[in-house]
């Protein structure tokens, strides 16, 4: 085929050229070179922006935009070879308006066209954060590849997305997006959702472009405030931080986002170190560097850049290869060459990684490549990915408390109050980053249950209360109901608009209003089940933390109804853990379970303990910890195997006998946690180093093998080196509940 032909014939002259190319930048190919030398300054600077879609703009998107142009005028800068790529477009025909402009351009360059798909495109799924509940990376690969059929369907070849901050302070709104606390959990859903999405060749149609973001370190926001600035030592950067985009470069990601914020002085958009000595020298990424949104011009406001052109002179010498709407690069560019500002060498760069991940997409062989009205109707909300996206749901749901075996609740002979302002909701089911779904299209709660109860008309639906604020008339409507029912579902928590980018909170409680609601419905003396809503740890209290049963159900999207009433009657068995711990107090943010010893630590004995570590009002504990969550059997441990000492770096076999002791088929996720007890910088008290999933009929019982991979005990010296130093390391193996063993090994 020509196009195979003509990639081997670059292919065999990339040798000639790949020496003379800077570090990091992929030896580009023959076309690319030859287009890069047929190319104006002015239209490398275009190459180098990309803006929001006003051709086909789609609604749920956070930023306004700033600088609009219009569809139009939009057209015309495409064919005067002033855009590179948009983003935040949805749907084949506009689409095939943009490209054709962008075949009208003096050197015919196509388009790209990206997008924040973070949880799906048309078809919601769960927010990143209640899938990495799952623990499960095959679920979150097949995740990501069903949302690229959609997505790819609607005309876009570049997704947003894996957001892979490590976050460990709840009160950050974007915890939602991303793989919670953990570092391993984060690593292994980054390479997952990056091969998820870009599937097994970028040429492909459906091969939809990866970009784990935000380049490095966002999620360690001071106080968790928004935008706020990072500032820590560089082995936490690379303990913590770095880990998940490693992973991600590695599983092939073709492009990455710089983050906002500043980072030790010197904000990300500007920070060579970072974008280019790090990026490009220490991890050999040669994709994209695309700045966030106008965060080139923000360079200004953080006050490192006198003016817009000195902020766009900055953003390219740091490393940012395209900047995102606010136009600096295109207006600015060709004159800092000019006037020796900017070496031409720095533009040439990185025009060279933009036209070469667009040749990786296949779009110089075929610039109508997604673009197919036949592929939209066929993939766009098909039944395929309905299936998943529920998958997904059920699998995210974690089940936090269930006294006295409450749940699963018989689908008959029960009188059922849904009581809160989440029971009959639509218009919160999808969470942050929605991009093109509906509101309207999801399935609420109460529908869901209906849809599973023997006799629907058991079911009283009341909401009691609206989300940030009390109704009238509304907890009296409320307690009629819970006096008439056996059991109250209380659907309480967060509203959309509390989580996400911009919505940092200083307190992550339920809103006063539904906490009112709950105080008064508790005092009526059914079992209540709370099904919360949210989009990140909650630091509960009262009436909804002392339920006897507590489902936590996140922002499940599309399908939230079916998979809370799949998990609520026991049609499926709940399975999730949770990836961020929820604290007793807000206050203790930001706090993970992996965290520091102190020289005083508290005795699990004694939390409390005068002089040891802990507030006065609390202890340097969480209500439930990162991996918390049960099943509806139980599962006991016993015959721990590991071996007394191995040698540095090589692998660590442990396994244990699992048992089922319950009375029902379950799924027991076993994780293994290791501690260094003596090493030359303070370690964690504890961190998961492995996990894997049984399945077990009720008195079934298996020997489960968990690996830690050698690398995984390594520390980052004072040197800033990976050493793996000799000790003795305990390690505990746990299923889940409280139920846990443990034991130690040697490392030579
Ligand atoms: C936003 C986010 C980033 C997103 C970009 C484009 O502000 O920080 O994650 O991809 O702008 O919408």
């Amino acid at each position: 085929m020509l196009t195979s032909r003509r990639r081997l014939l670059s292919g065999v002259l990339l040798g000639s050229t790949a020496a003379l190319l800077p570090i990091g930048a992929r030896a580009a190919s023959v076309r690319v070179e030859t287009l890069l030398s047929q190319m104006t300054l002015p239209e490398k600077a275009g190459q180098l922006s990309c803006f929001n879609d006003e051709i086909r703009p789609v609604g749920a998107v956070f930023n306004p935009v700033i600088d609009p142009r219009g569809g139009d005028a939009m057209l015309a800068d495409i064919r005067a070879g002033r855009i590179g790529m948009l983003f935040n477009g949805y749907g084949v025909a506009g689409a095939r308006r943009a490209q054709e402009a962008a075949l009208t351009s003096r050197l015919r360059i196509p388009l790209a066209f990206a997008a924040d798909v973070l949880h799906g495109c048309r078809t919601i799924f769960p927010i990143p954060l209640a899938e990495a509940a799952a623990f499960d990376p095959d679920l979150s690969r097949r995740a990501a590849r069903a949302v690229a059929v959609e997505t790819t369907a609607g005309g876009i070849h570049w997704t947003f997305a894996p957001m892979v901050d490590v976050a460990r302070d709840q009160r950050w709104g974007r915890v939602a997006e991303g793989a919670g606390e953990d570092v391993l959990l984060n690593q292994l859903l980054a390479a997952a959702r990056v091969e998820g999405f870009q599937g097994p060749d970028l040429t492909r149609a459906d091969a939809l472009l990866a970009t784990p973001k935000h380049f490095v370190g966002y999620g360690a926001v001071r106080g968790g405030m928004e935008y706020a600035a990072v500032d820590m030592s560089g082995a936490e950067l690379r303990e913590t931080f770095l880990p998940p985009f490693t992973a991600a470069f590695a599983a092939g990601a073709g492009a990455t986002m710089a983050s906002f914020t500043d980072f030790g002085g010197v904000p990300v958009s500007a920070n060579r170190p970072l974008l280019t000595d790090m990026l490009r020298g220490e991890l050999r990424f040669d994709g994209v560097c695309v700045s966030d949104y106008d965060a080139d011009r923000e360079l200004i406001a953080h006050g490192v850049a006198a003016d817009e052109a000195d902020a766009a002179r900055l953003a390219i010498l740091a490393g940012i290869d395209m900047s995102m709407q606010s136009g600096l690069f295109v207006r600015h560019l060709p004159a800092l060459v000019a006037e020796g500002r900017v070496p031409l060498g720095a533009v040439d760069q990185a025009v060279r990684r933009v036209l070469t991940l667009k040749e990786r997409l296949g779009l110089f062989d075929d610039p109508f490549r997604s673009i197919d009205r036949r592929a939209e109707r066929r993939e766009t909300g098909s039944v395929a990915i309905k299936q998943v996206a529920r998958e997904v749901a059920t699998r995210s749901i974690v089940l936090l408390r269930n006294d006295g075996g409450l749940l699963p609740l018989p689908r008959a002979g029960k009188r059922i109050a849904l009581i809160g302002p989440f029971g009959a909701d639509r218009a919160n089911l999808n969470g942050p980053w929605s991009f093109a779904g509906d509101a309207g299209d999801g399935i609420d709660i109460a529908t869901g249950l209906r849809a599973i109860l023997d006799d629907p008309a058991l079911l009283v639906v009341e909401a009691g209360s609206a989300i940030g604020e009390s109704l009238p008339g509304g907890i009296e409507r409320a307690l009629v109901a819970a006096r008439g029912a056996d059991i109250v579902l209380l659907a309480i928590g967060e509203g959309a608009d509390m989580s996400g980018e911009g919505n940092s909170r200083t307190d992550i409680i339920v809103p006063a209003a539904q906490q009112a609601l709950a105080e008064a419905v508790a005092a009526v003396g059914k079992p209540i089940v709370v099904l919360l809503r949210h989009g990140r740890a909650l630091a509960l209290t009262g009436a909804v933390r002392d339920a006897p049963a507590l489902l936590a159900t996140w922002f499940l999207g599309e399908q939230t109804g079916p998979a809370i009433a799949d998990i609520l009657f026991g049609k499926v068995e709940p399975t999730g853990r949770l990836p961020v711990s929820f604290p007793i107090a807000s206050g203790q943010q930001p706090w993970s379970y992996d965290r520091r010893s102190t020289g005083r630590p508290a005795p699990d004995s004694d939390p409390m303990t005068p002089g040891r570590s802990h507030w006065r009002d609390a202890p340097d504990q969480a209500l439930y910890p990162f991996g918390s969550g049960m099943g509806y059997t139980r599962f006991a441990l016993s015959a721990l195997r590991l071996p007394g000492t191995v040698a540095a770096g090589a692998a660590v076999p442990i396994s244990v006998l699992v048992r089922n002791i319950g009375t029902r088929t379950g799924s027991a996720l076993i994780r293994l946690d290791v501690h260094d007890r003596v090493a030359s910088r303070t370690r964690p008290i504890r961190q998961m180093k492995a996990f894997a999933r049984v399945t077990l009929a009720a008195g079934a019982e298996a020997r489960v093998a968990l690996t830690i991979v050698g690398d995984a005990l390594a520390l980052i010296a004072s040197d800033g080196t990976r050493q793996i130093e000799p000790g003795r390391f305990d390690c505990w193996i746990s299923a889940g509940d409280e139920t846990e063993i443990g034991g130690s090994f040697e490392v030579r």
